[in-house]
């Protein structure tokens, strides 16, 4: 759990600006083909041909809502709900299969650790690399990667191929990326923190400091309480499915009660 002030939840939500985010009948479908591993039985029958299976996940269904300037969404719900995916598509990591995505800024996800990362090429290169990409000048670049440097903290694996990295280092490397982009909009996906005690601290303490300047902000968390404190608006999602959108207390009491009576019992009248 991450504690934070609740400086965050207390934003002024801006509904006579555009939206920061709009998504409009978002859907997105994972299709993953594999070989099946053949019994022996059917191995034999088939004389040892392989079997392709194709497997289709409705990872999101449908879902439409605007993300106003000033708001902190906190987005809730079980393994496997959509959380990680949603917040990938918003990133532009991930491609819509139908629907849309306006986004009004420029995102930082703390989320897709070393998304764009090559892991041949040392940290500093990666940092250098993805710069330039972003059309900043050498310069600026050698200036951003020293305060990077400095703020991953992770000494002379700096200089090192990415692939010597324990998770841990990755992490800290993608955060310190994330939070030197002087980002509009902030997502954090908190299953995926990684980094050790001490960097859990300073990464809290900066993110408290984005937060203030963005327009908008993501939080996936299992952890409910971080989702009231720091949220002034919520989501819950249930197997794609967007269940609720309303203020955090409300979403977390639907939610909860959804897990204590099971899928079948719930009517969101009972509410
Ligand atoms: N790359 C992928 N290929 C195929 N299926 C995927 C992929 N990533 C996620 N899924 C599936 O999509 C669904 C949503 O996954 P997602 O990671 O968005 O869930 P989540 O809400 O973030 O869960 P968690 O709380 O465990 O982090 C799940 O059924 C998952 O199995
Ligand atoms: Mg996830």
């Amino acid at each position: 759990m991450i504690s934070l002030s609740a400086s965050s939840k207390d934003k002024e939500i801006r509904l006579d600006q555009p939206p920061a985010v709009s998504i409009q009948d978002l859907s997105i479908t994972y299709r993953t083909t594999f070989e099946k591993v053949p019994t022996l039985r059917s191995a034999i029958v088939r004389f040892g041909r392989g079997e392709r299976a194709v497997k289709e996940v409705h990872a999101l269904q449908n879902l439409t809502f605007d993300v106003p300037v000033g708001t902190s969404l906190g987005i809730i719900g079980a393994n496997g709900a959509g959380k990680s995916t949603l917040t990938r598509a918003v990133a532009g990591v991930l491609a819509p299969s139908s629907g849309r995505i306006e986004v009004r800024g420029r995102i930082s996800s703390l989320l897709a650790l070393g998304v764009g990362f090559n892991s041949k090429l040392t940290g500093r290169e990666n940092v250098v690399l993805g710069g330039l990409a972003q059309g900043m000048t050498r310069a600026q670049v050698a200036q951003r990667a020293e305060h990077i440097a400095e703020f991953a903290d992770i000494g002379e694996f700096m200089d090192m191929p990415l692939i010597t990295y324990s998770s841990g280092m990755a992490a800290r490397l993608a955060f310190a990326v994330g939070v030197h982009m002087d980002p509009d909009i902030l997502m954090i996906d908190e299953a995926l923190s990684a980094g050790d005690a001490a960097f859990k601290v300073k990464a809290a303490a900066k993110m408290e400091e984005l937060m203030k300047s963005a327009r908008a902000m993501f939080l996936v968390s299992h952890s409910l309480g971080s989702i009231k404190e720091m949220c002034n608006d919520c989501i819950w999602l249930h197997k794609g499915k967007l269940m609720l959108h309303a203020d955090p207390q409300t979403c977390i009491d639907a939610y909860t009660k959804f897990l204590k009576v099971g899928e079948n019992a719930f009517t969101m009248e009972d509410m």
